[in-house]
């Protein structure tokens, strides 16, 4: 989808070597001329920039502006790849049962219904197709096949297991072994667990986050886990028609675009405990939201603190702060990939006043959105499909999404992707906002935070040294979130 604008010409015509370098340098000169002559109009001009909603025809590139910001790392020839190996065999156990109740937001039912497949795989069952979570902070009555492909879902496996729509009759009646499984199992575990085929023809999966360890599984169970998720659990057509359209709006706007993960949601600020830069009101009204939500845990909690772990998302301010240090020009269109700002358009007005050309999924296909309005998972596959497709993705916090849309872009290509440091980032803010840094040294040092930062193809980090035991499992990087090597991989297979 969409022309990525990365394209680059090889000229083959034989020139001698002496007129390239002749070229190269009179427009070397020429660019600088242009450069230097039109540098000091430029904030005139981004401002005469700002989003019309009338503006039809193509957008402009502007000829000055540091493409370094757009470009995504090299990627050196790696390539997705997610085929089985020669040794790997279908499950065969058509008549054993999984079912499954998946829990979560949008992104933990993906990643664990990708797991489920494995898990299904591995216990050498037939998978019935998952329930989704209909009572957790989502609120959405969707089911499976209102968010994705169902059928496309069942047909794309067809060669690794059995999946079905329904119990059939006869077996829907018989007694289930209900489990828990524990967290971040390995291979031997579910092994191990087939012993309880030989009570019971049906085994229900209470939960399906977390249940697959991250690292030292096999090769192919690791692929079929990619299979799974960027292969077989597209989005419903509808929803994938929607995404396009969006994608395709946004382009005629602008050529290339941020999606911003601006996850400054009243949930997310209550449940952290962060108030940086809020009212005493709304500091107390977070305080008390989370005094009444029963499964958050932890009540009393130093905003202070939070900010300087690091613990807490960005603010829109810090965030047009941010962009600004690290070269996007005032012109750049920012997606915002989120639900209800928490304060809606004054804390967003701090964000553009840096990028005015800030866009919301309402601003684009209004009618059209109606249908999505109460169903909170279905909004959040739109800000997934968006935010795969961008040209830079930036998360204000980490979680589920900000996880899963960060693994998809590697896997596609190593796609720009910029990780904020957010522990680095509150330290320096606070000596600018003391005046202890001036413009141009605040900006170098977050130019300096995130030189690797930026989506790079590396290999999944493991737990930090010293951690040991179960919390090892914990704190690895998700396998979703870069699934390389196992599969991205650097030479054709
Ligand atoms: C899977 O189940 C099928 C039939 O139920 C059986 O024939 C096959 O041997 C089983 N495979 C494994 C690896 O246990
Ligand atoms: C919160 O933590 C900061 C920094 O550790 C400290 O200075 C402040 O007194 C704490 N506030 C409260 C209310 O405990």
């Amino acid at each position: 989808m969409g022309n990525r604008g990365h394209t680059q010409y090889r000229t083959t015509r034989r020139t001698s070597n002496f007129s390239i370098t002749l070229y190269i340098f009179l427009f070397f000169v020429l660019s600088m001329f242009v450069f230097f002559y039109y540098t000091k109009d430029i904030v005139e001009d981004e401002q005469k920039l700002v989003l019309t909603s009338e503006k039809k025809e193509e957008p402009e590139f502007d000829e000055n502006e540091d493409n370094s910001v757009w470009e995504a790392s090299k990627s050196h020839g790696l390539h997705p790849c997610i085929k089985p190996t020669a040794k790997y065999k279908a499950a065969l156990g058509w008549n054993r049962y999984l079912t499954v109740k998946s829990n979560g937001g949008l992104n933990q039912m993906r990643t664990g219904i990708a797991d489920m497949v494995a898990v299904a795989h591995v216990m050498n069952a037939t998978l019935v197709i998952p329930q989704l979570d209909k009572r957790s902070f989502w609120q959405d009555s969707s089911t499976f096949s209102d968010i994705f492909d169902e059928n496309h879902f069942i047909k794309a496996l067809r060669g690794d297991l059995m999946i079905i729509k329904e119990l059939p009759k006869e077996i829907e009646s018989l007694p289930r072994a209900r489990k828990h499984f524990t967290s971040w199992s390995g291979v031997g575990y579910y092994e191990e667990m087939t012993q309880l085929w030989k009570e019971h023809q049906v085994i229900h999966v209470a939960k399906s986050d977390s249940r697959l360890a991250n690292n030292e599984l096999p090769l192919d169970i690791q692929r079929l886990r990619c299979r799974a998720l960027y292969s077989a659990l597209r989005f419903s057509p509808p929803i994938e028609r929607l995404g396009k359209k969006l994608v395709e709006q946004l382009r005629t706007r602008a050529k290339r675009y941020v999606a911003l993960h601006l996850r400054y949601e009243k949930d997310m600020l209550s449940f952290t405990g962060c108030t940086y830069g809020l009212t005493d009101a709304e500091a107390e009204e977070l305080r008390v939201m989370r005094e009444k939500t029963n499964h958050w845990k932890i009540k009393v909690i130093n905003s202070t603190e939070q900010r300087i772990g690091g613990f807490c998302p960005l603010t829109p301010k810090e965030v047009g702060l941010f962009l600004q240090a690290l070269g996007y020009p005032p012109s750049t269109f920012i997606y915002i990939a989120a639900g209800e700002i928490y304060g809606g358009n004054t804390r967003l007005s701090e964000l553009k006043s840096y990028f005015p050309n800030v866009v919301f999924k309402e601003m684009l296909a209004t009618p059209e959105l109606r249908e999505f309005a109460n169903h909170a998972s279905q909004a959040a596959a739109l800000d997934y499909l968006i935010s795969v497709e961008s040209d830079v993705f930036i998360p204000s916090h980490s979680g589920n999404m900000a996880r899963a849309v960060e693994g998809h872009r590697r896997f596609l290509g190593h796609r720009k992707t910029i990780t904020p440091d957010r522990k680095g980032l509150v330290e320096i803010f606070d000596q600018l906002e003391a005046g202890q840094l001036d413009g141009s040294s605040f900006s170098h040092l977050v130019r300096h935070l995130h030189k690797n930062r930026q989506g790079a193809p590396r290999k999944r980090a493991g737990a930090p040294p010293g951690v040991r035991g179960r919390a090892r499992s914990r704190l690895e990087e998700s396998f979703y979130q870069n699934p390389y090597p196992e599969c991205i991989c650097s030479s054709r297979e």
